[in-house]
């Protein structure tokens, strides 16, 4: 760690644990301890046991539990199988989707600014999984995902934002900041994500910080990196970070942000297939099926097409983006992937 604060390298964060979720979801529903040890008819004493880990509940007291934490029912048995230690605790957010609102408090304001995804995410489980823990960890308030340029940052970030909005009270918001000319737009482009409306003749900046002061939230500030030069940018994220203590922010950039207490997750391609056929499973080439197959409904390589499929993910380092560009050839160019991987072979030459 240099002096700002700024972890180059993600230390290896404490993982979330079963017991860690129960508390955030309990505080969530604006339970106490003592009322949801009454709702579930165990002691205090276990549920505080639970929740620091010390004891796993029984399956009875699970489901009891993933009742009065109000698991949609299509959930419940993962909710069990995760309490038991039979999955890992990632499953939890993502299986959450969990519906139930805070008592007495209103649906969390900003949950419809996240875009949702046109494709399923392929393979990432694992980078999910540490951006998981990493965004989970108390200890952690801006994390940053870097990586080349199509190397899938923006995708991983809004999968970990989908997932994860469920165990932040105000849910998460989402803000896409490519077309953002300067560090001075940050606030009001925040703003836009949160629709929240500047009123009166106060900054902006200031007033953003208001009203995040007492949200619970994950901000996501989608491809940063043109806007690093400006010094009004790491001003930016970290007045806010200081104003609004649990908010924690996820910003995706091709080069880290340089802000303290910074931590960073660094991305690189999808695995590509190391036969020199393809024929093995591995993410690039699912993502490159699947979108030939978007792009023609039967596409059915044939050994030679499937090798030269394999080939172009290796030559594009397994970036999606390449994937992509690439497997759009696949239609109009029939039979003749082998020679488009030439054609590619020769560009990067
Ligand atoms: N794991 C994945 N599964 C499916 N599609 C993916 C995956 N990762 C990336 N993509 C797709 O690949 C393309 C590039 O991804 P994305 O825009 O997230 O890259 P990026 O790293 O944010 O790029 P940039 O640095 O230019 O902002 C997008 O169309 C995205 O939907
Ligand atoms: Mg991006």
């Amino acid at each position: 760690m240099d002096k700002k604060g700024y972890n180059r390298r993600v230390p290896d964060p404490s993982p979330v644990t079963f017991g860690g979720w129960l508390r955030l979801r309990r505080k969530y529903l604006d339970l106490t301890q003592a009322a949801l040890a009454d709702q579930v008819g165990c002691s205090v004493a276990a549920i505080k046991k639970i929740e620091a880990g010390d004891r796993r509940p029984s399956r009875q007291v699970a489901a009891l539990l993933a009742r009065s934490l109000r698991l949609p029912e299509a959930q419940q048995a993962a909710f069990v199988r995760v309490a038991r230690g039979e999955l890992p605790v990632e499953r939890l957010p993502a299986a959450a989707g969990v519906t139930g609102s805070p008592a007495g408090a209103s649906a969390p304001a900003v949950q419809h600014t996240l875009p949702t995804p046109a494709n399923a995410l392929i393979g990432r489980e694992v980078e999910l999984a540490a951006l998981a823990r990493l965004l989970m960890d108390p200890r952690c308030r801006l994390a940053t995902l870097t990586g080349p340029g199509g190397s899938g940052k923006t995708r991983l970030s809004l999968e970990a934002a989908h997932s994860l909005q469920p165990a932040f009270a105000h849910g998460a918001a989402f803000a896409p900041l490519a077309g953002l000319a300067a560090g001075a737009g940050l606030a009001t482009a925040i703003a836009e994500a949160l629709r929240f409306t500047f009123h009166g003749g106060e900054a902006p900046l200031r007033q953003l910080c208001d009203y995040l002061h007492d949200k619970h939230l994950l901000l996501v500030l989608d491809n940063l990196e043109h806007l690093l030069d400006d010094p009004a940018t790491a001003q930016f994220v970290e007045a806010v970070l200081q104003a609004a203590p649990r908010v924690t922010a996820l910003a995706t950039s091709r080069e880290p942000l340089r802000v303290a207490g910074e931590w960073v997750l660094e991305i690189q391609g999808l695995p590509v297939p190391v036969g020199p056929d393809g024929a093995e499973t591995s993410s690039a080439m699912a993502l490159f099926a699947e979108r030939a197959r978007q792009a023609r409904a039967d596409w059915s390589p044939d050994e030679a097409e499937r090798a030269a499929a394999a080939r172009i993910c290796r030559l594009v380092d397994g970036m999606p983006l390449g994937i992509e560009l690439a497997a759009a050839w696949v239609p109009a160019h029939r039979p003749s992937l082998h020679q488009h991987h030439g054609v590619l072979h020769i560009g990067m030459e």
